[in-house]
């Protein structure tokens, strides 16, 4: 997701640079190009040669290090950069930035750049709730610097409270965030996720497979890209994503009153859910107990896109097909009576697709009949090629008006 981004590390000197080599290895897993810059007191919690080898790229240590263009050093990094991440921050980096002290190359690498600047705190509680520090970050956020709240929790100083370093995987989200392109601007997305339960008795229901992953991620990247989000999820062991704002709900029935409450000033609409067609027809108060055969009447849910379809107005209608055959025909009969403008068909029973796996294979097709085929990919990068396509639709639906 960060295929040939170049971003630049600056880590301080805090217990938690020690972190800092996580933050690394998974920005390079994503693809990053990382150049690491550490300041003198961060070198004596993690030496340069760890980041060295785990970014490829020499570590910038000192002020008047040269690169091989003999360009001026710091010069020649900011400009090359697509953003700038701080992470441990300590108290004295950001302060001395707030003030406009430019001692060593990170300071004066932060003056020189143009690009997104992200400071991840970590540090004592106290030092953290101090007015001093509020100031300097209410100062540098006043001038466009990005700043990510520290965690709770125990610190390596022995006390609890605010001031851990965020999570990596917080860290990352924020970094996508910052880079990502703001397509999605001025959208109100309702993002479903998930599988439904249908009580049987208090101990059995009627649910499906769907761990949530193709919709929590659909959900994260529209906020990536300027959407504001609102994730409404079945039962999913998934975590919620960090800030999103998310509704959870159990029954089909549920799920349908929480997108009816927000439907009007929803401007999008997609539905990754696997909603059980089928409720029990009554819910035992108690255990069902094994006495011999046992028969279940069933009744249907409503069909919660085709009641969407129904009042669409000017929304972007995205649904989904899991399909175990006839995938484009059945897909396609289901986007029209639903009036969707999109529907991403997959095929449930195909190795990488699907349910709960980190993959899927999907099809997309639009309301004009096009088809488009995608190879096996990961959920995210699935999730990325779907918005694309719904900015593409939205275009073209506001051409068309
Ligand atoms: O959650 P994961 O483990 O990542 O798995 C992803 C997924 C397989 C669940 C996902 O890719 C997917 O296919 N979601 C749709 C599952 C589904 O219910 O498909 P369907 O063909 O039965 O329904 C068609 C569309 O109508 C879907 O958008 C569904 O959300 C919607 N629907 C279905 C039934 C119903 N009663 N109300 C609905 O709104």
């Amino acid at each position: 997701m960060l295929q040939g981004k170049e971003i630049l590390l600056g880590v301080t000197g805090g217990i938690a640079a020690y972190k800092s080599v996580l933050l690394l290895r998974e920005l390079t897993k994503e693809g990053a190009n990382v150049h690491v810059i550490m300041t003198k007191s961060a070198q004596n919690f993690v030496a340069p040669l760890t980041f060295q080898t785990l970014s490829g790229n020499p570590v910038t240590t000192e002020i008047f290090t040269l690169f091989a263009s003999s360009k001026i050093g710091h010069i020649s990094l900011a400009d090359r950069a697509d953003l700038l991440v701080i992470a441990p921050a300590t108290a004295n980096i950001i302060g001395k930035i707030a003030n406009g002290i430019a001692d060593d190359f990170l300071t004066t690498m932060v003056m020189a750049t143009r690009v997104p600047v992200l400071f991840a705190p970590a540090m004592n509680t106290n030092m953290w709730a101090s007015p001093v520090v509020q100031a300097n970050i209410t100062r540098l956020k006043s001038m466009g610097y990005h700043f990510m709240d520290p965690a709770e929790g125990e610190l390596a100083c022995g006390t609890t409270g605010r001031g851990k370093l965020a999570d990596v995987d917080e860290i990352v989200e924020d970094i996508k965030t910052l880079l990502y392109p703001k397509d999605l601007a001025g959208e109100k997305i309702l993002v479903t996720a998930g599988p439904t339960e249908e009580a049987i008795d208090p101990a059995r229901c009627i649910t499906n497979r769907s761990s949530g992953k193709m919709g929590y991620n659909l959900a994260m990247v529209a906020r990536r890209r300027g959407a504001e989000v609102i994730l409404i999820s079945g039962p999913s062991c998934l975590p919620v994503p960090c800030g999103l704002p998310t509704i959870h709900c159990t029954t089909a029935l549920e799920m349908q009153q929480i997108i009816n409450e927000h439907l009007e000033e929803a401007t999008m609409v997609i539905m990754a859910a696997a909603v059980a067609d089928f409720r029990p027809a009554e819910t035992s108060k108690t255990k069902i107990k094994r006495l011999g055969t046992h028969c279940l009447d069933l009744e249907p849910n409503p069909d919660i896109l085709a009641g969407i379809g129904k009042v669409k107005g000017d929304r972007f209608l995205v649904g989904f097909a899991a399909e175990t055959d006839d995938l484009i025909d059945n897909a396609q009969e289901k986007m029209k009576r639903k009036n969707l403008d999109m529907i991403v068909a997959n095929d449930v029973t195909a190795c990488g697709a699907g349910f709960c796996c980190d993959t899927n294979i999907i099809k997309i097709i639009e309301r004009d009949g096009s088809v488009h085929d995608f190879p096996q990919m990961s959920k995210e990068k699935v999730a990325e090629v779907i918005l694309d396509h719904v900015v593409a639709g939205r275009k073209k639906m506001k051409k068309e008006s």
